[in-house]
């Protein structure tokens, strides 16, 4: 049959149920399976399981083409939720800062921080910021990426702001990773706006909102809801010109200080609460009643050096369902890597690791409303699966520091395979 693979001699497939956000104790509900096979046909999951049962169902199809699972574990591909990914220049100087004592607050008020992408994303070129972009698809794919939101948010005008969007779309059309694009233009108030934030929020509003929403280049709006940044008022006033433009809210909530953004991503119903470092107990009720997921990111607790990570455990207990994402960006967490985010979620978060899963793949998928497509293996879901060089689903965690991901299928069609030996070894040193 066209369009067929097997998937073979995996030792397990782990995977999430469902085609919606998981919370309380179904989150860790993990299906694991031994000795498992996935069928694709024509791009999607015509059966994954146990082989026995794949050989009883379908016979030994001696004909269809393989791909040696090789003792490993097959996952859903991941999806990674939040992402700052087209921008231009890098902040290695910060990170110094960062290091001899200086905070991310402190570095931002004194002009750095997100204003010094803006001026480096500014002054690229459309060209050069799609090269930026593709080279950390790249990374994610080579991770386990199959699918990414990416937000605007360092152009902080109309032309610029339209400029990163442009980039996103030109990158989906010609990398393996399928993107979904985030309108961020509240990210911060740009240098000539800093007199009069009011008007900076009109031009979001009245101008940067419909514009997007008109060319078709945005699905979500996002804000940076924060002390010091935008507060719950005028973030509330953003997302809903979005959602009146058809863009769905999620926002930055809670980071650093209680901003009353649990409360607000609450009371819009939105897509996600992201960060939430802060988070007040009212915030997490607000969450659990709403059901909104909360979308952590607690890479930016590692690489900010904070010491504090938001509280995973009492959100899942409280029955909010949890996703997580790198927040791929310069400032506050650079790195593509959801293994690495996932150990962080198991080590510093204390979530278990078949929550871990769920948090990477169905959850953060609900997050854009794709959960009816992608997030789990099951039959009827797009083929996309990453086969993890791991025994089972506990060495995602346990085997840490390492990329464990030896293939990415995307859509039924192999994408990446890890890397092989640069120089082969002599003849006869290797069996
Ligand atoms: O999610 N918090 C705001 N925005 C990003 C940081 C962006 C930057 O530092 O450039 C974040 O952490
Ligand atoms: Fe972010």
């Amino acid at each position: 049959m066209s369009g067929e693979l097997l998937v073979t001699n995996l030792r397990e497939l782990a995977t999430p149920q469902g085609v919606g956000a998981l919370s309380g104790s179904d989150q860790r509900r993990v299906a694991r399976v031994g000795d498992a096979e996935i069928l694709i046909r024509d791009g999607h999951i015509a059966f994954a399981g146990a082989r026995a049962e794949r050989l009883a169902r379908f016979g030994e199809m001696a004909a269809a083409p393989r791909l040696d699972g090789a003792g490993g574990t097959a996952v859903p591909g991941f999806v990674d939720a939040h992402t700052h990914l087209p921008w231009a220049g890098t902040r290695e100087e910060e990170f110094l800062e960062r290091l001899q004592g200086r905070s991310y607050q402190e570095i931002a008020a004194a002009g750095g921080g997100i204003l010094s992408t803006v001026r480096a994303t500014r002054a690229a070129s459309p060209e050069a910021i799609l090269a930026a972009m593709l080279r950390r698809l790249d990374w994610m794919l080579a991770c386990g990426t199959t699918t990414a939101e990416a937000k605007s948010g360092y152009g902080l005008n109309l032309p610029d702001e339209m400029k990163q969007l442009e980039a996103i779309r030109a990158a989906a059309a010609c990398h393996p990773i399928e993107l979904v694009p985030t309108l961020l233009a509240a990210h911060e108030t740009p240098p000539e706006h800093r007199a009069d934030r009011g008007r900076w929020l009109d031009q979001i509003c009245a101008e940067i909102v419909p514009a997007v929403a008109a060319r078709g280049l945005a699905r979500f709006c996002d804000v940076f809801c924060e002390a010091g940044v935008f507060s719950a008022a005028e973030s509330r006033r953003v997302l809903t010109a979005g959602r009146e433009h058809g863009l769905a809210p999620r926002l930055h909530a809670d980071e650093f200080a209680d901003s009353g953004g649990a409360e607000l991503a609450a009371e819009l119903g939105a897509m996600s609460a992201d960060h939430l470092m802060a988070v007040s107990d009212a915030g997490i009720a607000a969450l659990a009643r709403s059901r909104v997921t909360a979308l952590l990111l607690p890479g930016t607790s590692f690489f900010l050096r904070k010491h504090r990570y938001a509280p995973a455990r009492r959100l899942v207990e409280a029955g909010v369902p949890v996703a997580l994402a790198t927040d791929c960006n310069p400032g506050s967490s650079h790195t593509e890597s959801l293994p690495t985010i996932a150990q962080l979620a198991v080590i510093e978060l204390g979530l278990t690791v078949e929550e871990t899963l769920t948090a990477v793949t169905l959850n953060s998928a609900a997050t854009l409303g794709l959960a009816a497509e992608i997030g789990t293996l099951e039959t009827g879901k797009r083929a996309d699966l990453v086969v993890l060089d791991a025994p089972n689903l506990l060495h995602l965690a346990y085997h840490y520091g390492v990329n464990p991901v030896r293939s990415v299928v995307k859509g039924g069609r192999e994408v990446f395979r890890a890397g092989n030996l640069a120089v082969p070894p002599p003849r006869g040193d290797r069996a």
